[in-house]
């Protein structure tokens, strides 16, 4: 038999890449889709260098949709769609609106209609738990009720889900969506990681900058909050941890053993460290010291967030299984390997 083929839009980004690997080291055939905007090239190297298989590739813009057409003319049989690719930086979103809700809707609408046209009927979707806004229960689970978004970004995801859910329920479609909590590390090869553009506004590239010596300073957004150490809570999960959520995905839709025809999980370990365990965490499996001080709050930071991860252990077979020192390490090894390139 033929190994099933994969369609990863956004397949070489951060997320993507590990996924990538992933699909391929469990036996799925690859096909990566990419319009390089915040992704590079070498990253296709990279992944051979680790599997030893290319993927095939395609750099294409979403928005272009007949080409995406001609791609799903001359890809046979897509077993499944994995859909990254997307605009992801929080703070632009709120002051492009229009850039993200034009870009990632319209993809995904695009993506859609293919889906249907051609009979893809297997979709997997690169949600976040930043659409559950401020939640009002700890931790959060499938079921909490979502909150306004705090960014377009947010709203983005929103409503892609809303779009997915209403297709779902009208057409052939079967897609599970996966609302990520906070991704961090690498691969351990050092080979992919993440490559923010320019100055990163995530707190682990902020670290490895800051540790490289690219950046000066971190700076700690508040220490006044309702937590132990008044810093805030997140649920940081190993990226090599999340991509194997997706080969779970793929596995539950192409067997057909998903229950609903459109279903969410929640992906993150379900344990929160505040941002001063982080960098503790760092200095201390990493051996170093981070210059760092106490700045204001960032506007629009929930104070805690922590997923009830248990509806992804039952249905879809998935646990994380590395933990905080795997996260740090593999985050800094990546940022050195990186910075000995350059
Ligand atoms: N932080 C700092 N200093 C920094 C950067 C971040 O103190 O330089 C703090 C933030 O205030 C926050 C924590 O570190 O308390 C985590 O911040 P991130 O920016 O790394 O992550 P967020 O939780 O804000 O956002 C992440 C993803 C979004 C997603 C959101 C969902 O980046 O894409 O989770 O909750 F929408």
């Amino acid at each position: 038999m033929f190994p099933h083929k994969i369609l990863v839009t956004g397949g070489l980004g951060f997320i993507g890449s590990h996924t990538v690997v992933e699909l391929q080291q469990a036996g799925y055939e690859v096909i990566i889709l990419d319009d390089l905007s915040n992704s590079q090239l070498f990253i296709l190297d990279r992944i051979k260098a680790i599997t030893g298989i290319a993927p095939k590739f395609y750099q294409l813009n979403m928005l272009e949709e007949d080409k995406l057409h001609q791609l799903f003319l001359q890809e046979e049989n897509i077993a499944a769609v994995i859909h990254f690719a997307a605009h992801k930086a929080v703070g632009e979103s709120v002051a492009e609106p229009i850039k993200y809700f034009h870009n990632n809707l319209y993809a995904l609408i695009n993506l859609l209609r293919c889906m249907e046209q051609f009979g893809a009927n297997n979709l997997v979707f690169s949600s976040s738990a930043t659409v559950y806004g401020d939640p009002d229960e700890l931790p959060i689970r499938e079921t909490t009720v979502f909150k306004k978004a705090m960014s377009a970004y947010g709203s983005t995801k929103q409503m892609g889900e809303e779009i997915i859910e209403k297709t779902c329920a009208a057409k052939p479609i079967n897609a599970i969506a996966l609302r990520y909590f906070n991704p961090v590390g690498a691969h351990n090869s050092g080979l992919i990681g993440e490559l923010p553009l320019g100055i990163p506004n995530n707190l682990m590239p902020y670290i490895t900058q800051t540790a490289a010596g690219i950046r000066k300073q971190l700076l700690v957004y508040g220490n006044d909050y309702d937590t132990p150490d008044g810093t805030c809570i997140r649920d940081y999960i190993h990226v090599v941890d999340l991509a194997k959520a997706h080969v779970k995905s793929c596995d539950r839709l192409i067997s057909k053993n998903n229950s609903e025809k459109y279903e969410t999980y929640n992906i993150g370990t379900g344990k929160g460290y505040s941002v001063m365990e982080i960098i503790n965490a760092f200095e201390a499996f990493n051996h170093l010291q981070l210059n760092y001080s106490i700045s204001a709050r960032r506007p629009g930071d929930a104070k805690a967030m922590y997923a009830d991860v248990s509806k992804a252990g039952k249905h879809l077979g998935w646990k994380a299984s590395l933990g905080l020192q795997d996260m740090v390490t593999s985050a800094w090894y990546w940022q050195q390997q990186l910075s000995n390139a350059h």
